[in-house]
């Protein structure tokens, strides 16, 4: 085990000057050829994620699953799937990682598991069961239909007839996903070994799955009928989702207390408590974090969705910055289009996810990259015909589905990317150019992943970054700015060149999108459309 390699918690809050990577499993790196990512193939990887200047991994799920949503249905917390390894293997991952100074965080998935869990299958094999109430289980209404209104996050009703027992279990996603019982004592208790299981091995914390939904109404209540626009489900699915109020199904009172006790569990470790909040508003989420003692960390999902348009940007930032350390900044994961797709594509969708990167690595809270974000991917090419998530093989043609965004991480040029031997993948490999790969990418200074690593150094190097107050900059036109101490990140989000005063003082050029840097910056400072900058105050 790797308990003994264990980062000093001394350091804690770590989080605080941490750049965090999601790794799609997946489609990472795969070590034995089968198509698949798998944990050696990370651990293979880890030279090259020291050198970019990573310090935390968020592993996507690695643990035993039938594969309906590629790991979120999970049939034993406590193992790993095959195809991506064994126990010894996560174990020398950690060792490996931890020398590198790299923290690594397990994928929990409470809200629910697979239908081929133990629990499940006791639970389904009769109503009297020992396991019946880890499940939510109701009779049919009277007409025979399900027992409320209630839909699933990948569409259609959220409950699923037994024919067995005569009684619907809900599941807010698949329907081989069926939701656990959060009002059942045992189900906590079980989690509670689940995350010691952990934490023990070594693990640095937790990316906390659909944190938000554990518990549901105890009368299950109809939802009422949709009263403004809902952005939860990826872009690009067919959901009814979206055509309720989601008043009695997630958000209920009594999460933060399963928050709090895992907190009081992952402390002593030192570890990371992250949890996927699906809320808009960022006032709302500080109900789960900022002095609550519940997460460390959520994510907030509005930069993946926001239009390249300055005051939109300005808009999001500012209002979510207000949440100080506690966000967890992303512009893409493995459930949205890539953020450089989004942004118009090509150099253009590149640069303005560089720049956006740079607005938001200079923030309070914790940035997490996702694989690929550094090298400037686009969505990969996958056909219709080749879809593998659930969702677009489900919904068919009306759905886009996730597979665009996690399609093999390209390594080098040639078959099959230098992510597998096989002829073939999971996941088709997305017609990748030779640019667009991690060797051609670092053999050559002035491309986008050598400008995501001088940019990672920067923030690592800034002075007080991490403690200042956080100021918002009057600016003119489509520069969005703000300084932290001694810290000036400017971006500009329009599509003319334009200049913004800076404040009084000397400030040197720290950081420039565009490949330039060092020097003395003059006011008023100049910026080309979709680039950005870092000033620090001499
Ligand atoms: C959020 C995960 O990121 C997504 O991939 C998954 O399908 C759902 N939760 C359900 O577990």
């Amino acid at each position: 085990m790797a308990r003994s390699l264990r980062l000093s918690p001394a350091a804690s809050p770590w989080w605080r000057r941490a750049v965090g990577y999601e790794i799609y499993l997946r489609s990472f790196s795969d070590s034995n050829g089968d198509g698949v990512g798998d944990l050696p193939g990370v651990r293979e990887r880890l030279d090259y994620l020291s050198w970019l200047g990573i310090d935390t991994l968020w592993l996507t799920p690695f643990f035993p699953s039938p594969m309906h949503d590629q790991g979120y249905d999970v049939a034993d917390y406590r193992d790993i799937d095959r195809t991506y390894g064994t126990l010894d293997d996560f174990d020398r991952l950690l060792a490996d990682a931890h020398r590198l100074g790299i923290r690594v965080l397990v994928d929990l998935i409470p809200n629910h598991t697979s239908i081929e869990h133990r629990w499940f299958r006791e639970s389904r094999s009769s109503r009297d069961n020992a396991y019946r109430n880890y499940y939510v289980w109701r009779e049919p209404e009277a007409d025979g239909g399900p027992p409320n209104n209630w839909v699933s996050v990948f569409g259609g009703p959220a409950w699923t007839l037994d024919d067995a027992t005569g009684e619907y279990w809900l599941h807010l996603f698949l329907s081989e996903q069926p939701d656990l019982n959060w009002a059942e004592p045992r189900v906590a208790e079980e989690f509670d070994e689940i995350l010691r299981f952990w934490l023990e091995r070594g693990a640095d914390g937790f990316r906390i799955d659909v944190a938000d939904a554990l518990l549901k109404h105890p009368a299950l209540p109809d939802n009422p009928p949709a009263t403004g626009p809902w952005r939860g489900p990826p872009a690009g699915i067919a959901s009814d989702w979206g055509t309720l109020e989601h008043l009695y199904d997630v958000h209920q009172p009594g999460l933060l207390e399963i928050h709090r006790r895992w907190r009081r569990l992952a402390e002593p470790y030192g570890a990371l408590l992250v949890g996927e909040i699906g809320l808009a508003d960022p006032t709302a989420l500080t109900t789960f974090v900022s002095g609550q003692d519940g997460l460390d960390l959520c994510f907030w999902f509005e930069p993946m969705e926001i239009e390249w348009q300055p005051e939109a940007i300005r808009a999001a930032l500012a209002t979510a910055s207000t949440m100080s350390h506690d966000v967890a900044w992303v512009q893409g994961s493995h459930d949205r289009p890539r953020a450089a797709t989004r942004f118009g594509g090509g150099e253009l969708g590149r640069a303005r996810s560089l720049a956006l990167a740079v607005l938001l690595l200079g923030l309070p809270g914790m940035p997490f990259l996702y694989q690929g974000e550094e090298l400037g991917l686009e969505e990969g090419v996958v056909l219709p015909e080749e879809a593998q998530d659930p969702i677009s093989r489900r919904a068919g043609e009306h759905a886009l589905g996730r597979d665009g965004c996690r399609t093999p991480m390209p390594w080098q040029p040639g078959r099959g990317l230098g992510f597998t031997s096989a002829k073939r993948a999971w996941l088709p490999f997305g017609g990748r150019k030779d640019a667009d790969t991690v060797a051609v990418q670092r053999a050559d200074p002035a491309s986008t992943l050598h400008r995501y690593r001088r940019l990672l150094r920067v923030r690592r190097e800034l002075p007080d970054a991490g403690e200042s107050r956080l100021e918002w900059l009057a600016s003119p036109g489509s520069i969005v700015a703000y300084r932290r101490g001694h810290v000036l990140v400017a971006a500009n989000c329009g599509e003319e060149h334009e200049t913004m005063d800076l404040p009084p003082g000397m400030w040197i050029l720290a950081y420039d999108t565009s490949g330039s840097g060092g020097g003395a910056a003059v006011s008023p400072l100049a910026l080309q459309p979709n680039t950005a900058q870092i000033l620090v105050a001499a």
